[in-house]
């Protein structure tokens, strides 16, 4: 990573002044380099950054804006690893949500190199007070290893790659990892993965992961890995398929949960599913009009072979659901309608649950990774009945598109004790403080904070 934490002082790091919007002569900073950013117009505007220049013109700090305190995004500190030059830092002052500011800075210092793209500069930057650096690198691995799945293009992270990046996660943390692969998805009575992948060169399949005291309560995540989105044989229009190597957003995001969770050590008995396929166009491809068994036994008239991951996500919260989980979350980038209502920054969830819903929106505030519930609005199911089959994969209109896929998923959740869904896109279609324009981890920091307080920090 190109910001790496210094844990001892260093007395040679360099002090980063934060300065609140027209704040500056409250600063600590040496008068001469108050009058240095004056000179220059800097004015403490949100996550702007002025060196300042020593006697011999060497660097001798900087001046970070944090902007109108009250709208400050505490990752903003994230602009400092885009903007400072290499070196060693530190913070003049603890920052006000430390902790966050960290993992800012860790964020924004990523960049995806795999394709040849330069990383950003190599600062080293001081833990201030009081973080915990450990678990600030929990989560920041956990994050960018979802953003590198997600910017990975669909000709290297197919089916088969998902599945060695899920391998390699499991070893890493002694993790169990079975896999159902082709023709066994039949076999094994998992209908809806093979149907929806059967057309894609690389063979659909469940990825299992487990890890974990047998004991421990059950957390299953399940993510949605649709490789590649093509829509099948309703396919999409060039503008809509041109993002969907990101449809497997779903499972970067649960393996980045998975990892922030094992590497914390967690007492949870935790298990990832996740269907891997491309939904792709072939001869073999399953058609509108095709009527799907599921695992559950509920058959499916397909309205739409473009609402395939409710599909390959049924048959693995069937299962899922199967041995009574204490949580079962799943996140999928569903629903083009998810974004019409909130946009790419803020992710609906849905539950049925008060107190899980409670700790999520407290958590989404708590550790600034946004998150908005939305209804199971219960009436609007009646809009997924089919003429011949026991439930459609589209209502006929675009209503509520978002909640009326999540109706369609919990259809398949019965025993688990409780169960959230995550309808999420994936991807940052503009440049943050903290991130690249690329994919993007959502969600998983808040869902982590709430495992912490359930399922204590661990060793
Ligand atoms: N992967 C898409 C949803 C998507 C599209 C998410 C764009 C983020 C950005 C999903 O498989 C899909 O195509 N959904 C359809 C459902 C429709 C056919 C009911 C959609 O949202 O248009
Ligand atoms: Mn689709
Ligand atoms: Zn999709």
């Amino acid at each position: 990573m190109p910001v790496t934490l210094l844990n001892s002082p260093e007395a040679s790091s360099l002090p980063v002044y934060a300065v609140e919007a027209d704040a500056l002569d409250a600063c600590q900073a040496p008068k001469a380099a108050i009058a240095w950013a004056k000179a220059n117009g800097f004015s403490g505007a949100a996550a702007t950054v002025l060196t300042i220049p020593g006697e011999s013109g060497a660097l001798a700090g900087a001046f970070f804006g944090l902007g109108n305190s009250d709208a400050a995004n505490p990752l903003a500190a994230g602009a400092l690893a885009r903007q400072l030059p290499e070196g060693d830092w530190h913070f003049a002052d603890v920052p006000k949500q430390a902790e966050l500011a960290l993992l800012g800075l860790l964020l924004g210092s990523y960049a995806f190199t795999r394709y040849g793209k330069k990383p950003r500069n190599t600062l080293r930057f001081r833990v201030p007070e009081g973080v915990d650096a450990s678990r600030v690198e929990r989560l920041a691995n956990g994050c960018i290893l979802a953003r590198d799945l997600i910017n990975t293009p669909a000709g290297d992270m197919g089916p088969d790659a998902l599945e060695d990046a899920t391998r390699a996660l499991a070893s890493e943390h002694g993790a169990t990892l079975s896999v159902t692969l082709g023709d066994d998805l039949l076999k094994e009575n998992l209908p809806m993965i093979h149907a929806v992948g059967r057309a894609a060169e690389a063979a659909p399949r469940l990825l299992d992961l487990k890890w974990g005291r047998e004991n421990a309560p059950k957390v299953t995540l399940v993510g949605k890995g649709v490789c590649f989105d093509t829509g099948g044989l309703d396919l999409k229009p060039a503008a809509g398929m041109l993002l969907m190597k990101k449809d497997m957003g779903g499972a970067a995001n649960v393996l980045g949960l998975a990892s922030m969770i094992m590497a914390a050590k967690l007492d949870v008995r935790l298990r990832v599913l996740i269907p891997a396929v491309e939904n792709a166009v072939a001869g073999n491809a399953f058609r509108p009009g095709d009527v799907l068994t599921s695992r559950k036994g509920l058959t499916v008239e397909i309205g739409n072979t473009d609402a395939e991951g409710r599909l390959v996500l049924a048959d693995a919260m069937a299962l899922a659901d199967e041995e009574e989980p204490e949580l079962l979350i799943d996140m999928a980038t569903l629903t083009g309608a998810a974004r019409v209502a909130l946009g790419p920054d803020v992710p609906p969830f849905y539950t049925d649950n008060e107190a899980l819903a409670d700790a999520l929106a407290q958590a989404s505030e708590s550790v600034a990774d946004p998150l908005w519930r939305m209804p199971l609005w219960k009436p609007y199911l009646s809009r997924l009945d089919s003429k011949i089959a026991d439930i459609n994969n589209v209502s006929l209109d675009g209503f509520a598109g978002s909640p009326i896929a999540g109706l369609f998923l919990g259809r398949f959740v019965e025993k688990a004790k409780s169960w959230a869904h995550f309808d999420i896109y994936g991807w940052n279609p503009a440049e943050k403080p903290y991130a690249p324009v690329g994919g993007e981890a959502q969600g998983i920091r808040a869902i982590e904070r709430v495992l912490v307080q359930r399922y204590g920090a661990g060793a």
